[in-house]
């Protein structure tokens, strides 16, 4: 058989991606970004144990067991021989099958991972970032980590388009979480951030960020804010595996507090960076 592909006409057999892949062809699979730091996983379990979430969610079932996954994982990092700062990209697919939407039978669901270098963006974390608002036109199953992502990539160009580095997303002015993070307000010393319900995607950071708000009394609140809120916040920051802790100056045209980093997510990335280190 011979195929139209990026390359040309080419034979099926020297096609160099996956013939009929669901993750391909649907977006039909669950994916997750995990950081290595200085060759350690860092928040494995709370990764690991998303990505099963998000499986189950949509009903793949893995030919491999969780503890399979975390021997490829460790072979993985032993193959490339990773020691410094790194990042890891996994997903899982319904599989390979003649491309049918109801699920194929007897497939076994497909894994790719990889790991590459990946230095942590230092600039950003000191000097903080600017953002834009857009309406969430998203599903209404954001915590299962999809491969269809692209809401998500149209609202992170249309930041890039506007010099901004991240877009917040709000229902009806409710903010959900960032393009590719999750969102956070402080007020009065007491952090804000919409609860982790099927509206956002819990992240391994926003569970890292609740762990040390109640280890170092700092009041973490489950509950959306609005945009009209950022007006009057002392601080607002955004948080994401590959990011870390970004503290946020600007909002559309608003500026965020005294238009510098604040006390809070000082204090956080100060703690986050303890913990991961
Ligand atoms: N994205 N919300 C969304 C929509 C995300 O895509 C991400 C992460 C997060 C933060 O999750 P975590 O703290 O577990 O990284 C929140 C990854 C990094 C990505 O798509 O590259």
């Amino acid at each position: 058989d011979v195929m139209l592909t990026e390359k040309g006409f080419v034979q099926k057999e020297e096609l160099t991606y996956p013939f009929e892949e669901r993750g391909l062809q649907f977006g039909d699979g669950v994916y997750e970004v995990i950081r290595i730091y200085e060759g350690r996983y860092y928040l494995l379990k709370e990764h690991v144990e998303r990505l099963y979430r998000s499986m189950a969610a949509i009903k793949i079932y893995p030919p491999f067991s969780e503890a399979d996954l975390y021997d490829y994982l460790d072979q993985l990092l032993k193959k490339n021989g990773v020691v410094s700062d790194a990042k890891l990209y996994l997903q899982v697919t319904r599989g390979s099958a003649p491309r049918n939407h109801e699920f194929p039978l007897n497939t076994g669901a497909n894994l790719y991972a990889y790991v590459k270098d990946f230095s942590r963006n230092t600039d950003l974390m000191r000097n903080g970032i600017n953002t834009i608002t857009l309406e969430d036109i998203r599903w209404e199953w954001c915590y299962i980590k999809s491969l269809n992502l692209l809401p998500n990539v149209i609202a992170k160009q249309e930041a890039k388009e506007n010099d901004a580095q991240e877009a917040i997303l709000h229902k009806n002015g409710l903010v959900t979480e960032g393009s590719s993070s999750n969102a956070y307000l402080v007020r009065n010393g007491k952090v804000y951030t919409h609860p982790a319900t099927k509206r956002i995607l819990g992240g391994c950071v926003r569970m890292k960020i609740e762990e040390l708000c109640n280890r170092h009394q700092i009041p973490f609140i489950e509950e959306a804010f609005q945009v009209e809120d950022i007006a009057y916040a002392d601080e607002v920051f955004m948080t994401s595996s590959t990011a870390e802790i970004l503290p946020v100056l600007k909002v559309d045209t608003v500026t965020v507090g005294d238009g510098e980093p604040g006390r809070i997510t000082r204090e956080l990335q100060r703690l986050y960076e303890e913990d991961a280190g």
